[in-house]
């Protein structure tokens, strides 16, 4: 070969590389287009466009653009959020003829999407800048762009981009949630800037549900905290041909985003490699329920639900349960049983009737009616079958068609008490009255508290005079009356837990004991004894001791050894308790878990508590833990879940597979134990006030532990006072039992063995229910890059 010629190959070599290395280019143009599983990643390597897909069971793909560096898949931008294409080897995203973006399925030939612009040149490319945005432009002269994905934005504000109002053409760039956390599809939610120069929220592109107020030259009146990040730089524009507010992360190492979640709400996330989580540091609105329609029609919203923020109101069900259980509540719920009223004319029907539902967020839209009453008003909506509900203050409001905006254990000023029109068929049996009183939670509560009016005037007339009887055995049987006696008619109470209420008395010999009253048990006379009977045999230092029962009718009543010291909620969470000091918190934490590794492991059948949570622990004289109320999962059947999962305040401790319906198992219990235990460590509800702001504090103590710096978990009231290696056991073995997966949280006989020192803990990971709770804390997050 002669040199020359070896030039050649070696020129020819070169050309071929760059052809083969043409899709790590930045850019698209019309000899390069982009196909299947190729990519083009941006100079700086931070951004990549191409196919992508959020539920590979789907096969629908879109070209989208995303983060290289972050580990979870995050599209910032989607070209086909609507129009899906089944198979990217078989789709072409190109230049046109006509020197547009396009995508093109080439089997049918058809066009999905195009960047649709006007074109003034012969030749054009789509570069992907490192900032993320993607600029069709002149090929050869850059200065000349015809079409960039900053102008038009899906759900995602990226550092240096705008939204603006264009004030010649009178349009405003927006923001659209996507359908649900799979689907780029636009959903109800968006935002964008009015002619005032205030971005807004709405809801289906009509209704407003909030605003970041006016800009003050400094900062958005409703968004004061913008003042005190100091990672932004803001710039907001006010000229003659348009108004935009502006943010760019002043540290380029930051990867963060602003987007129109599909919660309805704006959420600022930040990426913190260490713990792979999109941390939420801002959010507006901050109440979830805020966000207008957000359950969907007789969807019924409630801050304090951790999961799923909505429940259908009584008589109704999820529309689909599929999108429900993907957080797209938009579609609400539908009537169970249809009504009476222009349906079924049969004489067997009984009219439709109301349902009073007491403390709640009344409905938009009501249409005014002149009542002089409130027959007259419920009349008045029985009158039209349209009507679904109504109410009756100072004046009689209507309401026809789907209920919007509801919301349970509501107080607020426009609250009130609605009565929602239901088939008779799904009220509790009532006489006289048509409006009967319920509760909204998922439907069940309402028959639990039918059952228990019923349960009430049965016992009433049930008075007989008996005397003592034992049974065999150490248990003993109570007559009803005696334990009326012994406790005073009830007067002395307790405390009132899931399942009934906890009365004082004094035995005849002058032992103190407690007194439970249980509420919902439908088994039988026979059964309950054999089940109490078998609770009756258990005996552990850490377990309460079950002295006796009653079972009269429907009566149903468990004797105990009372315990001086009340439960251990009223000395975590009360302010005017004696704190707590550590070691006690742990010793306590330690019998807990050998109480339930008892329960689990020990005894004849395996136990599982299913109600773990801080109420349900009592403290003896010396404050050991006594482990109470277990059994009751069984005795309660079906109707535990039930009671348990409508209930406020016990949700912050039931495991995923328990909402999510899946079989239970003891981990259950453990996942319970490892809420409680966070509560233990940091003396405060885990729950409490989760809003944006507030640190959620499971993911902080699972990102603390991961950082190994757990101090800052401890109880503030303890000043530090804490043995660390304690500490750090019970925290990590805290984060390992809320483990999503059941197979990985620990048995509790692994626990007791790593609270006492003798099993190594490792560092747990962080659960991805967790990482998809954008509920953290930002100041700890924020402060640990
Ligand atoms: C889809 O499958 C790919 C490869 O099989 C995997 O890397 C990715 O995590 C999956 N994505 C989802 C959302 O499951
Ligand atoms: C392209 O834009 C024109 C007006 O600018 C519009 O009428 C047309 O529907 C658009 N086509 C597509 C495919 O979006
Ligand atoms: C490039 O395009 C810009 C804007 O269209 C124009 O002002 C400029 O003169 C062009 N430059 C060249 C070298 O053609
Ligand atoms: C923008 O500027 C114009 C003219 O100076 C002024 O009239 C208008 O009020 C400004 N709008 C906002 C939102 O600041
Ligand atoms: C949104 O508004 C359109 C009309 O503007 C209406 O047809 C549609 O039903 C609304 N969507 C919902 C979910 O209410
Ligand atoms: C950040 O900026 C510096 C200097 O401007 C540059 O060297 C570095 O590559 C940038 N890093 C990223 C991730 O863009
Ligand atoms: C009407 O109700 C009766 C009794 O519940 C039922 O048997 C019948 O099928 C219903 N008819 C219609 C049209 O819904
Ligand atoms: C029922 O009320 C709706 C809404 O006010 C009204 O449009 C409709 O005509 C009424 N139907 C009857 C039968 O009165």
């Amino acid at each position: 070969m002669t040199p020359v010629s070896r030039r050649i190959v070696l020129i020819l070599f070169l050309i071929s590389l760059t052809i083969c290395a043409s899709h790590e280019s930045d850019s698209i143009n019309i000899n390069k287009p982009l196909s299947g599983d190729q990519k083009i990643t941006s100079k700086g390597g931070n951004f990549v466009l191409g196919f992508f897909t959020k539920d590979n069971s789907s096969r629908r793909f879109y070209i989208g653009i995303w983060y290289k560096r972050v580990s979870e898949l995050t599209p910032v931008w989607v070209a086909n959020r609507a129009t899906p294409v089944s198979d990217p080897t078989k789709s072409l995203l190109h230049i046109s003829h006509e020197g547009n973006l396009v995508l093109q399925d080439q089997l049918a030939k058809s066009l999905i999407w195009s960047t649709n612009a006007t074109i003034s040149s012969y030749s054009t490319v789509a570069v992907l800048q490192d900032n993320g945005n993607l600029v069709l432009r002149d090929g050869e002269n850059s200065s000349n762009v015809f079409w960039q994905s900053f102008e038009n934005p899906t759900h995602t504000w990226l550092s240096g981009g705008k939204l603006a109002f264009n004030k010649r053409t009178g349009v405003s760039q927006r923001l659209t949630s996507w359908k649900n956390p799979e689907n780029p599809a636009p959903g109800l939610f968006s935002l964008e800037i009015g002619q005032n120069g205030q971005y807004i929220s709405q809801w289906n592109m009509s209704k407003s549900y909030w605003t970041t107020g006016p800009w003050d030259g400094r900062t958005f009146s409703q968004v004061p905290v913008m003042a005190e990040h100091f990672m932004f730089d803001y710039t907001y524009v006010n000229n003659s041909e348009e108004i935009y507010f502006s943010f760019s992360v002043i540290d380029n190492a930051t990867i963060a985003r602003l987007i129109m979640d599909v919660s309805g709400q704006m959420k600022f996330l930040k990426w913190v490699e260490a713990v792979r989580v999109w941390t939420q540091f801002w959010c507006g609105p901050e109440a979830q329920c805020q966000v207008t329609a957000f359950c969907g029609p007789f969807g019924s919203c409630n801050e304090q639900r951790l999961r799923h923020k909505c429940t259908c109101v009584k008589g109704f069900s999820q529309r689909s349960l599929k999108d429900w259980d993907l957080s797209d509540y938009s579609g609400g719920c539908t009537r169970i049983t249809p009504l009476q009223c222009g349906g079924n004319t049969s004489a067997y029907v009984e009219e439709d009737k109301f349902l009073l539902i007491s403390s709640v967020r009344l409905p938009t839209d009501a249409q005014q009616f002149q009542a002089g009453n409130v027959d007259e008003c419920e009349q008045a909506c029985l009158n039209n079958c349209s009507c679904t509900a109504y109410s009756y203050g100072t004046t009689c409001s209507l309401w026809y068609g789907g209920l919007l905006n509801l919301q349970d254990q509501y107080d607020g000023a426009d609250g009130g008490t609605l009565y929602l029109r239901l088939a008779a068929s799904e009220l509790p049996r009532h006489h006289n009255n048509r409006r009967v009183p319920g509760i909204i939670a998922g439907g069940v509560a309402a028959s639990f508290v039918g059952a228990l009016v019923v349960w009430v005037l049965v016992t009433t007339w049930r008075r007989r005079e008996r005397s003592w009887v034992l049974e065999k055995g150490a248990l003993v049987v109570f007559r009803y009356n005696d334990l009326q006696r012994v406790t005073h008619n009830f007067s002395d109470k307790l405390g009132a837990g899931s399942f009934g209420s906890v009365f004082k008395g004094v035995l005849p010999d002058s032992t103190i004991v407690a007194v439970k009253k249980l509420q919902g048990i439908r088994q039988g006379e026979k059964q309950f004894r054999a089940e109490v009977s078998t609770l009756g045999t258990i005996q552990h230092v850490n377990l309460v001791s079950l002295r006796g029962f009653c079972a009269e009718g429907t009566e149903r009543l468990l004797v105990f050894d009372y315990m001086p010291n009340g439960s251990l909620d009223s000395h975590l969470f009360h302010s005017n308790a004696k704190v707590l000091d550590w070691s006690t918190r742990y010793r306590i934490a330690l019998g807990i878990a050998r109480g339930l590794a008892y329960l689990h492991e020990k005894c004849r059948e395996c136990i599982i508590h299913c109600d773990i949570k801080p109420e349900n622990i009592l403290l003896d004289a010396a404050f050991n833990p006594i482990v109470t109320d277990f059994g009751l999962a069984k005795l309660l059947g079906r109707e535990f879940s039930h009671v348990l999962t409508s209930l406020r305040g016990t949700i912050g401790y039931i495991s995923p597979e328990w909402i999510s319906g899946l079989a239970i198992t003891p981990k259950a219990d453990v996942y319970s134990f490892g809420m409680m235990l966070l509560e233990i460590i940091s003396g405060k509800r885990n729950t409490k006030q989760i809003k944006c702001w507030v640190d959620y504090f499971p993911l902080k103590a699972a990102i603390q532990v991961r950082e190994g710096m757990v101090d800052c978990l401890l109880d503030g009231r303890l000043q530090g006072d804490a043995n660390m290696d304690e500490l750090n056991i019970a925290c990590k073995v805290a984060c390992w039992c809320i483990q999503d997966m059941e197979i990985e949280r620990p048995t509790m006989g692994m626990v007791v063995l790593m609270l006492e020192g003798l099993m190594e803990v490792s560092i747990p990971p962080i659960s991805a229910f967790l990482q998809g709770l954008v509920h953290p804390g930002e100041q700890n997050v924020a402060s640990s890059d």
